[in-house]
């Protein structure tokens, strides 16, 4: 058992012990270490002025992650490299060459955001340094994109910055970047402060429980079933910053580096332990559910999905979250531990009532597995939001049908984000499909029946008349537009759909 946490800043090794739980990475930035560069904006995970990077080994490689200073925890630092703006400038004093590229391209106005951007676009640079060879294509503009979708600016217009990157892009392609160039001395670094232990701080305030392993989680939350579990604190942030809530004794779900396995199974079936964030997630899900792909990546922002975990999407039990409607339709299960004691739910019935689940005092979820699609499967994910970028949905819709070899729907599972009080499928409407060929009038008939299965509540993001009317017409999208998942040899999406049409 060790007594306090061990990072670096910069180069500066810190070792704290006495940590309040709710003490933020970005009030100890700016209140303890005078590291004002570091912006706070909305103080909520939002516009990204307090964008930092945080470097962590995963897998024994140095990974490097663009994170919300204003709803990290500073405690969720142990073993890791964080580097603010401060930390950019090089030893002779000259920018970086992302910040060098904001002045030349005129990136910057107020400059209120502009550490922010930097940081992300710094994040780009040293983890893609293949983005110069993709400028101009369409996935070199998505990956910029989705890299800065997490950081507003109120005055310069995007162009600019956006221009700022490819030229830095481009620069540190001819001269390399200056932060990966240290990889081998950081990841050594970090290497020396690994020791596998469980990390208890005690602080006038509180406890906070980092478990070095999953038995140990288990352990620590059946002796305190008050405690409060936190992984990414991408939720929990929230609580703490704008509800100012106290949080007594925290337990640190990612410290268990046994919650951090994602992998396929022999059966084909995707295990996603509680530690895995989205960012890790998703090129596994993507592959596991191509249909959510593009739903996925607007989770959030790039800052949001490198801390907030799939299980926490989860836990939080929103019922407007994005991951839980995606992984019901996928007919996905849940595996509950307390103690030493395992069971599994299907995630359906996890979800009882809005704010009530299925799940005891000192019990936690362990991690989600997600059976692989059917032969035949025709899958849709939509998700509507006011926004395209980080955005809560309004509703999101997610579908897998699987047909039989006649064109007839064989099974149907079509679950809702935003329709009632928890993610439920509609199962009336469900029911109206089995046995139907995929037609207009099945079409009509399910949904009519899904005005039986919500009575959707009216809100800041929608009415209710809008939500039924969206619910309805995303199911015809699928009917028109749903992806086809075909084992090799099987009939292709036309010659299937030949069959299912007569
Ligand atoms: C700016 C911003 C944008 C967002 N955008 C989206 C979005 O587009 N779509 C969306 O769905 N969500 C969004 N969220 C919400 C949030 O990011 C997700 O719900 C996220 O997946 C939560 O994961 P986390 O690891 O951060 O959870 P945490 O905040 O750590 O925990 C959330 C809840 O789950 C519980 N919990 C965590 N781990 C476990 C476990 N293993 N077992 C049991 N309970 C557990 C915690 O006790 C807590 O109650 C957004 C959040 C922010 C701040
Ligand atoms: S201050 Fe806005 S994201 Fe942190
Ligand atoms: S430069 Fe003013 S907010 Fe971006």
């Amino acid at each position: 058992m060790r007594q306090h946490i061990s990072f670096y800043v910069g180069d500066t090794l810190h070792h704290l012990s006495d940590l309040p739980p709710e003490l933020t990475l970005l009030d100890w930035l700016r209140d303890q270490q005078s590291r004002t560069g570091t912006k706070e904006g909305c103080n909520e995970g939002d516009c990204g002025a307090c964008t930092v990077l945080v470097g962590r080994l995963e897998q024994g490689a140095l990974v490097w992650r663009a994170v919300n200073a204003c709803i990290h925890m500073v405690w969720m630092l142990d073993g890791a490299q964080l580097l603010t703006v401060e930390d950019l400038r090089g030893p002779d004093g000259q920018l970086h060459p992302v910040q060098q590229a904001m002045v030349d391209e005129h990136g910057s106005q107020c400059g209120f955001c502009t550490p922010g951007f930097v940081m992300s676009m710094v994040a780009l640079s040293a983890q893609r340094v293949d983005l110069a060879e993709l400028e101009g294509t369409l996935d070199g503009e998505r990956i910029i994109n989705e890299a800065l979708a997490g950081n507003l600016c109120r005055c310069t217009g995007y162009a600019p910055i956006v221009r700022a990157m490819k030229k830095a892009a481009a620069y540190c392609a001819r001269h390399g970047e200056p932060i990966s160039a240290r990889t081998p001395e950081l990841t050594a670094r970090l290497h020396a402060l690994r020791d596998g232990k469980t990390v208890e701080l005690r602080s006038p305030e509180g406890r906070v429980t980092l478990p070095a392993s999953v038995d140990a989680l288990a352990s620590a939350y059946a002796q305190d079933p008050a405690a409060v579990l936190v992984a990414g604190g991408t939720d929990v942030g929230l609580w703490v910053t704008k509800r100012l809530r106290r949080l007594p004794h925290v337990i640190a779900v990612r410290a268990a580096q046994d919650l951090h396995q994602i992998q396929t199974r022999p059966d084909g079936a995707l295990w996603i332990g509680a530690g895995v964030t989205y960012t890790e997630a998703m090129p596994h899900l993507v592959a596991h559910l191509p249909a959510a792909a593009d739903t996925l990546r607007r989770i959030g922002s790039t800052q949001v999905r490198n801390a907030a975990t799939v299980c926490g999407n989860i836990g939080n039990a929103s019922p407007i979250g994005d991951g839980p409607p995606v992984f019901m339709a996928a007919g996905a299960r849940l595996h509950l531990r307390c103690g030493p004691e395992r069971r599994v739910v299907a995630l359906e019935d996890f979800f009882l009532d809005y704010g009530k689940q299925d799940i005891r005092p000192g019990e936690f979820i362990e991690g989600v597995l997600v059976p692989p699609l059917a032969p035949r499967s025709v899958c849709g994910v939509y998700k509507v939001s006011k926004r395209f970028d980080q955005d809560i949905s309004a509703v999101l819709g997610a579908f897998v049908l699987v047909m039989a070899e006649d064109g007839a729907i064989q099974q149907a599972r079509l679950a809702y984000g935003g329709m009632a009080g928890i993610p439920c499928r509609a199962t009336r409407a469900e029911a109206a499909l089995l046995g139907q060929h995929r037609t207009q009038a099945a079409l009509h008939a399910a949904q009519a029946a899904m005005k039986e299965d919500f009575t959707p509540l009216s809100d800041m993001r929608a009415s209710a008349w809008y939500r039924a009317t969206v619910a309805a017409n995303l199911l015809a999208r699928l009917f028109e537009a749903g992806s086809v998942t075909n084992p090799p040899g099987a009939p292709t999406l036309e010659n299937w759909q030949e069959v299912a049409h007569g």
